[in-house]
């Protein structure tokens, strides 16, 4: 046995290969398992894809790059749970893609900014940060309140996220335009919105076109707002 040992420790290159034998058949057994399951993050009651005016925001926040001032991930430490909220589920972000989970905070977590302040506040913000916060560092974004939306290819892109493994059915991606266009004015019947996305909120809109705003403002709106945490064992928070 020990012989047999001397021989290996004596040859640099076949202790390599051996190791690596070794060390492989470890990583294997965790990771073969891995591709038998559909998804290795747990589903959670009340978590949907983004209906297309939230999806369209979001991609407005992805090219301004809010990502390199705000994190979206609260961790589990007293402190940012005491900031911010129920500390981050790995199902809230399930269906972002890429996820925006951040490493910078030279402004605040968003992961649970939804309803922490009115659609009114938000464009307020938006177009003028310091005239709500004096000593604010964050940039002024009131172009978007003039720049049009463009979402004539909302359709194609919740068809292209649906290839991605985000849950769309054919009905949502064909009424895509339309649901976009109802969840930006307040007087429209958002009876089918809400049936695609339950508790999708309106944002007040200018009456006239679709801004950029708009869709940046619902998107900020439903930030953590989907998984109900009043109601909450961890049990009960699965499905
Ligand atoms: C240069 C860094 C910077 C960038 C870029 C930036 N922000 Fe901010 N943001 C801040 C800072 C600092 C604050 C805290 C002061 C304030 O409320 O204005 C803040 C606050 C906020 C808040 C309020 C959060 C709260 O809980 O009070 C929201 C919402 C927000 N930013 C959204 C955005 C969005 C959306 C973008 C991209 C369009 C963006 N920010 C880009 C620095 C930034």
């Amino acid at each position: 046995m020990f012989i047999k040992h001397q021989t290996i420790e004596r040859n640099a290159i076949l202790l390599l290969v051996l190791a690596l034998v070794a060390i492989s058949i470890g990583g294997l057994v965790e990771i073969i398992p891995l591709f038998t399951i559909e998804t290795t993050v747990e589903h959670v009651q009340g978590v949907r894809p983004y209906s297309p005016l939230e999806q369209a925001g979001r991609d407005i926040y992805v090219r301004e790059g809010c990502y390199v001032c705000h994190s979206q991930m609260i961790r589990a430490l007293k402190d940012e749970v005491e900031r911010y909220g129920h500390y981050s589920l790995a199902a809230e972000s399930m269906y972002d893609h890429p996820f925006q989970w951040g490493s910078k905070r030279i402004g605040p977590d968003l992961a649970r900014v939804g309803g922490k302040y009115s659609s009114d506040w938000h464009y307020a913000h938006l177009k003028n940060p310091q005239a709500l916060v004096p000593e604010s560092l964050m940039p002024h974004y009131a172009f978007m309140a003039d720049t049009a939306l463009s979402y004539d290819n909302i359709g194609d892109k919740l068809h292209t996220l649906r290839i991605v493994g985000v849950p769309y059915t054919d009905e949502q991606i064909a009424s895509a335009k339309s649901d976009l266009e109802t969840q930006a004015n307040p007087q429209a019947d958002s009876k089918a919105l809400l049936a695609h996305y339950p508790k999708a909120n309106t944002v007040p809109g200018n009456g006239k076109q679709v801004t950029e705003l708009d869709a940046l403002v619902a998107y900020l709106q439903v930030l953590g707002t989907e998984v109900n945490f009043a109601d909450t064992s961890e049990e009960s928070l699965r499905q």
